[in-house]
C-alpha cells in the first residue's frame, strides 16, 4: 500500500492561532483529520508528524527511505534556512513536495529562497490547509506516473 510521510516543522503546532490573518484559523489536528480522510478515501496510509526540532524532522525523513514512498514537508522556517533538511531529502531518494500554507512569494523577501526547492518534485503554497490535500492528489499522480 502506497504510504506518505507528511512533516510539519517549528511553529506550526500553532496554526489556529498564529497570525490567523496569514495562516487562516484551521488547527494542525483538522488539517491531520483532513490528510487522514484522504488517505481512507484513496486507500493509502499516511504518517503525519510535527517537531519544532530540527533533528527529529531529519530523523522522520531517514525513516522515510525505507518505509514511505513520499514526502509532504512543510518545513515552516527552516525551509529558508536549513542545508540539513536538504541533505536529508537528498540522501533519502524520496520524491518530496514542499508545501506551505501561506503564500511565501507574496511575504517578506527572506521568504523567497527556499532549500526544499532545491531537491523538491514541486512546490504548493498560498491555498491554507487545502495545500495539504492538493499535495497528496500531486504526489500520487506523480508516483502513478514513476
Ligand atoms: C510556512 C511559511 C514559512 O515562511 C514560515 O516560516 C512558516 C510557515 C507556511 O506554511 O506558510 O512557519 O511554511
Amino acid at each position: 500500500m502506497t504510504s506518505l510521510l507528511i512533516l510539519n516543522g517549528p511553529n506550526l503546532n500553532l496554526l489556529g492561532t498564529r497570525q490567523p490573518e496569514i495562516y487562516g484559523h484551521v488547527t494542525l489536528k483538522d488539517i491531520e483529520k483532513l490528510c487522514q480522510d484522504k488517505a481512507i478515501a484513496s486507500n493509502i496510509q499516511i504518517q503525519f508528524e510535527q517537531s519544532n526540532h530540527k533533528g527529529a524532522l531529519i530523523d522522520w525523513i531517514q525513516a522515510a527511505k525505507s518505509k514511505q514512498d513520499g514526502i509532504i514537508l512543510n518545513a515552516g522556517a527552516y525551509t529558508h534556512t536549513s542545508i540539513a533538511l536538504f541533505d536529508a531529502l537528498t540522501a533519502v531518494e524520496v520524491p518530496a513536495i514542499e508545501l506551505h500554507v501561506s503564500n511565501v512569494f507574496s511575504r517578506e523577501a527572506f521568504r523567497h529562497h527556499s532549500y526544499i526547492s532545491n531537491i523538491a518534485i514541486g512546490v504548493i503554497c498560498g491555498f491554507g490547509a487545502a495545500g495539504y490535500t492538493l499535495a497528496m492528489d500531486a504526489m500520487l499522480g506523480h508516483l502513478n506516473q514513476s
